[in-house]
């Protein structure tokens, strides 16, 4: 496995495995990588001769009052579960600036479909992902980028952002993973005391609870959003942020749930803030 710090190098080494008639599988990440990164990792050694990744903690993505500075970083554990991932090549950037608006001033926005959900209480911040994940996009050339389902908002806007913007990047979206009971796996896991990691099961909760009032015939989709929200808040160590049952493609609420509905939920447990989510077909 090789590590590269300096993102030109990283980008004429996929150049030059392509130039071979290599196809390439690229998994862009902030670090602190947990079986979930593990398992996009895996994914892409099956899928393409070669498999990168990048490991950066994007600023543009963090709001005023976020965990920024104290993101989790792990070097030795990550360069452990790279290598066992079977991951070629990595893009580590030691200074961010290089990584950032390359001095062009400006960010993507991404507009209404980034204020939804998550963009409630995190506005600005899918413009930071789509702006560096464009960038990576640059960077890594035609290949398979492999994403997870757990941050489905994020998923939905880098598909638009690659389709839309014709980068020769296919997107590929891969299922949670989750502890044996049923916690989501994130890298701000690690911020739950045990009372906290205990608590912090209100999420997949809550989505169990409105999966099966659908699948017992709930059709409104309030009333879904209502029965996740209960959930999360007879929780005392958790505060809801949002329980929402939204159409998977435009997010938009639902009123009535026909076909596909996906249900997402986000709670402050502690420091941490959790997400997860859970699509349901009728
Ligand atoms: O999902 C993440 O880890 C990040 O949002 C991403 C896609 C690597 C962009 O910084």
């Amino acid at each position: 496995m090789k590590i590269v710090s300096d993102r030109h190098e990283f980008q004429r080494e996929l150049q030059h495995h392509r130039a071979k008639g290599k196809t390439v599988g690229f998994v862009p990440t902030m670090g602190f990588l947990h079986d979930g990164h593990a398992s996009l990792m895996r994914r892409a050694r099956e899928e393409c001769d070669i498999v990168a990744a990048s490991i950066f903690v994007n600023p543009l993505q963090f709001g005023a009052n976020e965990d920024l500075a104290k993101y989790p970083r792990d070097r030795e554990g990550d360069t452990r579960t790279l290598e066992e991932s079977g991951v070629d090549l990595v893009l580590w950037p030691n200074d961010p600036s290089g990584m950032l608006d390359g001095g062009s001033g400006f960010n993507i926005q991404v507009g209404s479909i980034g204020e939804k959900l998550c963009g409630r209480t995190r506005p600005g911040h899918f413009d930071g992902v789509a702006t560096i994940v464009a960038k990576l996009f640059n960077l890594a050339g035609p290949c398979k980028a492999y994403f997870g389902r757990k941050d489905a908002q994020q998923l939905v806007i880098i598909e638009r952002l690659a389709e839309g913007f014709d980068f020769p990047i296919e997107v590929v979206g891969c299922p949670t993973v989750r502890e044996p009971d049923g916690l989501a796996m994130s890298s701000r896991n690690s911020y739950l005391g045990s009372e906290e990691r205990q608590a912090a099961l209100c999420l997949s909760r809550a989505l169990s609870a409105g999966q099966a009032a659908i699948q017992a015939g709930e059709t409104l989709g309030s009333r879904v959003a209502e029965i996740m929200s209960e959930q999360v808040e007879s929780e005392p160590l958790a505060r809801l942020d949002y329980a929402a049952c939204v159409d998977p493609e435009s997010l938009d609420d639902l009123s009535t749930i026909s076909g596909e509905a996906l249900l997402a939920v986000a709670a402050f447990i502690g420091q941490a803030r959790l997400i997860d989510n859970l699509t349901v077909t009728r």
